[in-house]
């Protein structure tokens, strides 16, 4: 028996009864690789886990096609909800007070924790999407990722489009994590959440570049530089470049 490795993105059907359960293969492109798995009891609302899970290639099955080839394991990350508590809060104020993280957000440091358990309480929570994301066995927030859905276009109630945004502490830059948690992302949360939904866009700043790579492995179309697009923290009107993804992109190419 061959053990081959892959990955699955698991979602609770309870609070997202539209979002499958699916099977995701690691930097590989993503809708060819989106497989509806059975109904899963996971105990966390619309939080994706992914986790390895053991295939096993039967001797008995000579013809069956094996998977494609890993090219190399992208992190294993939890997308949570973030819990209005004093342990989120503390770990939130860890990174978002760095001005690292925020070089290049709107929002500048967060100032304490006390701040930052506002910041949960009063944005986070009420948000349509938010999430934290852990690199497990931990389930210490290293970073957030989050998908606004809208505008709602005239004559039409539903979105169909949506902005991704994401951020993560200093300390796990560089391992694939932000890719991991888009890809999730891109692929389980938002086409799955909202059905109508044709394209999920982003944008980074121009000197950026780390977002840039991470939005590009993720799948996403550089479309161009928006000129003056984004003031930041109240100060200069930055440059960017904005990214999308379509319901209808094939990432095969
Ligand atoms: C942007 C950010 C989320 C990336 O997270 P990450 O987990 O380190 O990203 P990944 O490891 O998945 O990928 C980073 C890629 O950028 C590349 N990169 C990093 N710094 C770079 C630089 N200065 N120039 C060019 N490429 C760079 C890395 O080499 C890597 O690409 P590779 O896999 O081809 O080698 C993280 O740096 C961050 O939180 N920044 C502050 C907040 C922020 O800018 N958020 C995005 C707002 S649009």
């Amino acid at each position: 028996m061959l053990p081959v490795e892959c990955l699955t993105i698991l979602s609770n059907p309870v609070e997202a009864s539209s979002s499958p359960s699916l099977l995701l293969y690691p930097f590989l492109p993503r809708s060819p690789f989106l497989q509806t798995l059975p109904s899963h009891t996971h105990n966390h609302s619309t939080n994706y886990t992914l986790h390895k899970l053991k295939m096993e290639q039967s001797q008995e099955e000579p013809t069956k096609k094996p998977p494609p080839p890993l090219r190399s394991s992208p992190p294993a990350i939890i997308l949570r909800r973030f819990e209005p508590s004093p342990s989120d809060a503390t770990t939130l104020f860890s990174w978002a007070s760095d001005p690292r993280v925020t070089r290049f957000l709107r929002r500048g440091p967060v100032p304490d924790s006390d701040a930052a358990l506002r910041y949960i309480t009063d944005h986070i929570l009420p948000h349509p999407w938010y999430r934290a994301i852990c690199v497990p066995p931990s389930d210490t927030p290293v970073g957030s990722i989050s998908i606004k859905p809208g505008p709602v276009q005239e004559k039409n109630t539903r979105f169909r489009s949506a902005s991704v945004g994401y951020r993560l502490a200093h300390a796990h830059w560089g391992r694939g994590i932000a890719t991991a948690a888009l890809r999730a992302v891109a692929a389980a949360a938002a086409f799955a959440e909202w059905l109508q939904l044709d394209r999920l866009k982003a944008v980074a700043d121009v000197e950026n570049l780390a977002s840039q790579r991470v939005l590009e492995k993720a799948g996403f179309r550089r479309e161009g530089v928006l000129r003056k697009y984004v003031r930041l923290k109240g100060e200069e009107t930055r440059d960017v470049v904005m990214y999308s993804l379509l319901s209808t992109d094939d990432t095969n190419e």
